[in-house]
């Protein structure tokens, strides 16, 4: 063992907060140590007294997360058709990552194909299209990654004329009524899980079967989404547990069906989720809650991060980081210092909860490779809050993931 590392380990630790932490953090320091063996970086003699910052530095290699973790979690990415637009990107994500999630191309939005329905005339079937979700599932196949199935019911990136009699696309048109709802629901559930599961069998270990359902800010007790949701508003209040339902029916055995969302950390939302997730788990109809986490430098307490993970846990459900990334909103050495920071201790946090079996975490997904493509770059808004910047260089986030020594714990 390296005294380089060992000293720069001592110095990553002494900077945690909370003797519950410090103890795991101990716990799990050994196995991190481990960690900096495997990957892709050479492993002469000389490297091992080397951070994986100093080797990247002198030979240009880097580890792979996905290695580095992978006594933990898959560690995952979401992207879309245009980020396999470079081999240098595609050898990034092929060689970095082991799980992947569709940013956009398996929501309805991008699968449903009005045409298509139209000219079917079936009243209770809409038809699927996956042409663009199977750019992104090739690729996995072919360079050996899982997928997460990101999403089957949402009330966001859904086209109104989904719900509507005639399929009809007109602002004030009708919907239908609750049978045909469910009957379209069923039907478009069936439609996608076995197009996959027929074309790419094995590919994709998880559904997010429903997103973001819960908004304690509509006012109901049990903290159900009521307003912008056609889904609530059609089918009514157990369009979750029907979604569910008949994913359960067309998933196989060995996929997770998960509950999705984001600010899962927070009180009241956490308890809103959890009743739903004990309802459903009563029924056998849920494996596990995604915590989307599109959280900021100083928010949430990563206190409360982990006392939601750990809570969703007592639950018997898996728990899967689906969405992670933290809003940087300058490039400057400070505040990615921050982030990596952040990072580190966060993906720390997630090692340990999965060592003491406090939580069965069983992936973390970072919600998209690159700072210039990710989706918080908003109205002239930049973000810069990923692991690698435009050039597709590993910034000292990545560094973070990675526990390296490099990276002050501040
Ligand atoms: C985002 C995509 O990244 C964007 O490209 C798109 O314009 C909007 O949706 N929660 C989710 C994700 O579950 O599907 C969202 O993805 C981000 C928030």
């Amino acid at each position: 063992m390296s005294i380089c590392l060992v000293l720069g380990w001592i110095f990553a630790v002494s900077g945690c907060t909370t003797g519950k932490n410090s103890e795991s953090v101990k716990e799990t320091s050994t196995e991190t140590l481990e960690a900096t063996t495997m990957g892709s970086t050479s492993q002469t003699e000389e490297n091992k007294n080397k951070t994986y910052y100093e080797i990247y530095n002198e030979t240009g290699e880097l580890p792979s997360l996905a290695e580095v973790y992978k006594d933990y979690f898959k560690i995952g990415v979401a992207l879309c058709r245009e980020d396999l637009d470079t081999q240098k990107r595609k050898d990034c994500i092929a060689s970095q990552f082991n799980s992947m999630t569709c940013g956009n191309e398996m929501k309805a939005d991008f699968t449903l194909d009005r045409n298509a329905t139209i000219a079917a005339g079936d009243e209770t079937c809409p038809v699927v299209n996956m042409a663009k979700a199977d750019v992104l599932l090739d690729f996995a196949k072919e360079n050996g990654l899982k997928m997460r199935g990101h999403t089957l019911v949402w009330h966001s990136q859904t086209p109104r004329w989904l719900f509507t009699v005639g399929y009809d696309n007109s602002p004030d048109a009708p919907f239908v009524t609750r049978e045909v709802m469910l009957a379209r629901m069923e039907n478009y559930i069936k439609q996608v899980i076995e197009h996959v599961n027929t074309k790419y069998p094995g590919l994709i270990y998880a559904w997010d079967v429903v997103n973001e359902a819960i908004d304690p800010g509509d006012g109901r007790a049990d903290g159900l989404r009521t307003k912008n949701s056609y889904w609530f508003e059609v089918v009514g209040e157990d369009f979750i547990e029907q979604a569910f339902t008949f994913a359960r029916k067309y998933a196989t055995p060995e996929q997770k069906l998960f509950y999705n969302d984001y600010n899962t950390y927070e009180k009241t939302k956490l308890s809103a989720i959890y009743n739903l997730a004990q309802k459903l788990k009563e029924k056998n109809l849920i494996d596990g809650i995604g915590m989307q986490s599109h959280i900021q430098l100083s928010y949430p307490s990563l206190m409360d991060y982990e006392y939601a993970v750990t809570k969703y846990s007592e639950l018997g459900l898996e728990v899967q980081v689906t969405e992670l990334d933290i809003d940087a909103t300058d490039n400057t050495k400070e505040t990615q210092d921050k982030l990596a920071s952040r990072y580190k201790r966060l993906l720390l946090i997630l090692k340990s909860l999965k060592e003491s079996g406090k939580a069965n975490i069983t992936s973390v997904t970072f919600w998209g490779l690159t700072d210039d493509r990710s989706w918080l770059n908003n109205d002239g808004k930049p973000s810069w809050p990923l692991l690698f910047d435009k050039d597709i260089k590993p910034k000292s986030a990545y560094f973070g993931v990675l526990q390296d020594p490099s990276v002050a714990l501040n």
